[in-house]
């Protein structure tokens, strides 16, 4: 045997190969398309909905009922689209085999006071959730997860499919099984990216990772296969993103790091791909996204922005975590500096404990303000019930936030719409999209460090009472503008989702 009998032998098994999971593959997903048809009837039936055409939009979600931030954006998501397109019916895939639909329904009005009509809302329950959880795979989570998710569609192909698939949760890797059994379009929210920056770096800095290495020490071998490792799941990440025909994102952030997965390639990567999938899992017919669009979760801002923007007593709020990355030292620290030349001040912080980590790092922050010697004017309140951190937000004139890149900050939102003049943290979501000018004019203060603090703080006490209301008007309208539902509503129209609907109905 020479090389080319090798050749041609190596070429026929792939041929055959190719060709036979191409057959299967079309003919699994024809069936599923049969049946499809009588599935959507069924659905349909049952929500007395068949006398009209209709399209259904399909949600994937399968954590629905956890009441998060990220359950807040599909169900406003859906509220909308009942409101304004009547021949959508919304279909939710669901994990949440304990719950029923009516009771999904009433604690989204309970958690969010959002109505949704269950006449154009359907679930479709999905038994195999256990396949996405963590502790399904204590190794290899991001692969054996992104893997089970797959499957996870998979169950959802078959007993749904809708006109267009949308998943709300980041799991991006459904995309492959979507597009290849169902053939629809697929649009996806990504609140954040699976694979961290940490990892994008380390396959950035990858030729240095290469040369830096001891050739043969194991050390250097196990790194060298955790580093595949990333570089292929990065590969496929976006390659599955790719796969979207329109992508929205909730921040600057995330914004700035799908765009840079989306311009991820990997030549090396992409051919040994090819070679062994031939032509599946390539992106979609409907196009792909080359960039994602900003749509900023919807807050609820409808109670806090009533508070009175007059009248605030001289008092500096923070609402945070007491997690060490939210760097409350920084808060004391800065408070001490202020009171070196202001008097009659207090810091309130108001934060959760969510463990006895949490409740040492309380007794530091305690110890910290009594070396300092500002314990009289510093006030802790652990674990408040809502109702208090309403008071203190109805009633303080400052609102401190000290973390370094916070992805978001709802709690910055929330100083802004509840009247408060905001001094942020200069990075992250604070920086880049919360305490941003309104018509050329500040919103508030931004700093990062003990003295930049301190002098920030200072210089937002002694704004003139005309100046100081207006800055608090500024902040309390741009936040309840720009995070409104109705905000949100227009940039998720913006995403032009409903042109790749397909006009063909029943
Ligand atoms: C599912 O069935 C409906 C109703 O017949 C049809 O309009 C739709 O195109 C089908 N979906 C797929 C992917 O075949
Ligand atoms: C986006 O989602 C991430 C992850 O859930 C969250 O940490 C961040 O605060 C969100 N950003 C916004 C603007 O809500
Ligand atoms: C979004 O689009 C729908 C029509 O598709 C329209 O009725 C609705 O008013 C739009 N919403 C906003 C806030 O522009």
């Amino acid at each position: 045997m020479n090389i080319v009998h090798i050749f041609f032998i190596l070429l026929s098994i792939w041929v055959i190969w190719a060709a036979s999971v191409s057959i299967i593959l079309r003919n699994y997903s024809s069936n599923l398309r049969k049946t499809n048809r009588t599935r959507r009837t069924d659905l349909l039936r049952k929500l007395g909905r068949d006398s009209k055409p209709q399209q259904l939009v399909g949600f994937f979600h399968p954590y629905c009922n956890a009441g998060g931030g990220g359950e807040r954006v599909l169900w406003t998501a859906i509220a909308a689209l009942q409101r304004t397109e009547p021949n959508i019916v919304s279909v939710v895939y669901s994990g949440d085999t304990d719950a029923t639909k009516d009771e999904i329904i009433s604690k989204v009005k309970a958690r969010f006071d959002i109505t949704l009509d269950p006449k154009s809302l359907d679930f479709v329950f999905l038994t195999s959730r256990k396949v996405i959880e963590d502790s399904t795979w204590p190794y290899f989570t991001l692969l054996g997860q992104s893997v089970g998710s797959m499957y996870l569609a998979w169950e959802a192909m078959s007993k749904l499919i809708p006109d267009l698939y949308i998943d709300t949760m980041g799991y991006a890797f459904t995309f492959h099984v979507v597009s290849l059994l169902a053939g629809i379009p697929i649009g996806a929210y990504v609140h954040y990216p699976t694979i961290s920056t940490n990892m994008l770096n380390r396959i950035k800095s990858r030729k240095r990772w290469h040369t830096n290495s001891d050739v043969i020490s194991s050390s250097a071998f196990l790194s060298q296969g955790k580093l595949l490792y990333y570089r292929i799941f990065m590969y496929y990440y976006s390659l599955s993103l790719r796969s979207a025909a329109f992508i929205m994102v909730n921040s600057s952030w995330t914004q700035n790091h799908i765009n840079g997965i989306l311009q991820h390639s990997d030549f090396l990567l992409d051919m040994s791909h090819r070679l062994v999938f031939a032509r599946f899992l390539l992106s979609s017919k409907y196009g792909s996204a080359t960039s994602a669009q900003i749509v900023y979760p919807p807050c609820d801002t409808r109670e806090i922005s009533q508070f009175p923007l007059t009248g605030r007593e001289r008092v500096i709020l923070s609402l945070a975590q007491f997690r060490p990355e939210k760097d409350h030292p920084t808060q004391l620290r800065a408070f001490h500096k202020l009171l070196q030349v202001r008097s009659q001040l207090k810091l309130v912080l108001i934060g959760g404990s969510r463990n006895s980590d949490d409740d040492a790092r309380v007794n530091n922050l305690r110890s910290l303000s009594k070396e300092l010697g500002i314990e009289n004017n510093v006030e802790f309140i652990v674990n408040a019930p809502y109702p208090t951190m309403l008071n203190w937000l109805s009633r303080a004139s400052i609102g401190l936030h000290t973390m370094l890149d916070e992805h978001f900050g709802i709690n910055v939102v929330e100083f802004m719409a509840a009247g408060l003049i905001p001094v942020a943290h200069k990075s992250g979501g604070p920086l880049q999209d919360i305490v941003v000018p309104f018509n050329g004019q500040p919103t508030g203060y931004h700093a990062d460090s003990v003295e930049t603090f301190a002098e920030a703080l200072q210089t937002a006490l002694s704004l003139s009472d005309a100046e100081d209301l207006a800055m608090r008007q500024r902040a309390r309208t741009w936040a309840v503008q720009r995070f409104s539902e109705e905000e949100f509503e227009k940039s998720w129209n913006a995403s032009r989702w409903k042109s790749f609907l397909p006009s063909s109905e029943i």
